[in-house]
């Protein structure tokens, strides 16, 4: 189970919820969380810095480092495989986005993989602070609705990586549109979600449900306080209009504890 996902009722959450402070309460608890976790060193095996326990923190919802830099390791590797798997040539590659890049967890590996710049954009200032003072690439805040600061037809690859988890079905569709936009076309997007065969659905309450997407929360989209849980069907559905589904690899078949959807930008 992601520590992310780990159930979390409690009264004094529901007193937040009730009275409209359940954002307070959530960037709080991580603060908490974070400062009872223990200390990173400044560097990890590729030679790279690491981040602070609170960037990992509000990234991952765990400030367990080894799990930051292994599982950021694993993640890059099988979203390139899977590119790969799809017909892609990652050595090819000009220019990647990572969206939703939190703390450059997997952005960190991806010059392993390909030459190509690495493009970051995230909603979140504090861990896009970090990446530009600590990584190479172009990272940079992006807001939580498009559009984003790239021009049509730039962008060789994108991933996301529990972006759209912690997204509602109407920012999703807009989203689609507007990574439609930025890959060029027969470019692939790898983007991964919680489909409803997750062991989480054992427990999760959810508070909203729209066009096949459920939240469990209403609040702070885009954080990890928000998980949405939803079918590939409405992924396929949402994005036809730029894209077509050519990859679906559930839940259990991924090392990361979420399914991975591949899509290929349409030719014009
Ligand atoms: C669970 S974290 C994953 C971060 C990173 N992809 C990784 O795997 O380490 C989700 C990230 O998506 C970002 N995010 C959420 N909504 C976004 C949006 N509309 N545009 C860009 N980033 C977004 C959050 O700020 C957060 O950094």
């Amino acid at each position: 189970m992601s520590a992310r996902l780990a159930p979390r009722a409690s009264p004094l959450r529901a007193f937040a919820r009730s009275t409209g402070l359940l954002g307070v309460y959530f960037r709080l608890s991580e603060m908490r969380r974070a400062l009872s976790s223990a200390r990173p060193p400044a560097v990890a095996d590729d030679g790279k810095p690491l981040p602070g326990r609170l960037a990992m923190m509000r990234i991952g919802g765990t400030a367990d480092w080894k799990f930051f830099y292994e599982r950021g390791q694993a993640t890059a590797s099988t979203l390139v495989e899977a590119a790969r798997s799809a017909g892609a040539d990652p050595a090819s590659w000009r220019r990647v986005l990572d969206w939703g890049c939190g703390c450059g967890r997997i952005a960190r590996h991806m010059p392993t993989h390909t030459p190509a710049t690495i493009i970051g954009r995230d909603i979140d200032a504090y861990t896009v602070k970090w990446c530009t003072e600590n990584l190479d690439g172009d990272f940079r805040v992006s807001s939580l609705a498009p559009p984003l600061d790239l021009p049509d037809a730039s962008i060789d690859f994108v991933y996301g990586f529990s972006v759209l988890t912690h997204l509602s079905a109407p920012m999703q569709a807009a989203w689609f549109a507007e990574l439609g936009r930025i890959l060029k076309p027969g470019a692939l997007a790898a983007l991964t979600f919680h489909d409803r065969q997750h062991p989480a659905m054992a427990w999760v309450e959810f508070r909203s449900d729209q066009d096949g997407v459920s939240l469990t929360e209403k609040t702070l989209e885009g954080s990890n306080l928000v998980a949405a849980f939803q079918d590939i069907e409405t992924i396929e559905r949402a994005a036809a209009p730029w894209f077509t589904l050519i990859g679906n690899m559930p839940y259990d078949m991924t090392a990361f504890e979420q399914s991975l959807a591949v899509l290929q930008r349409n030719q014009d």
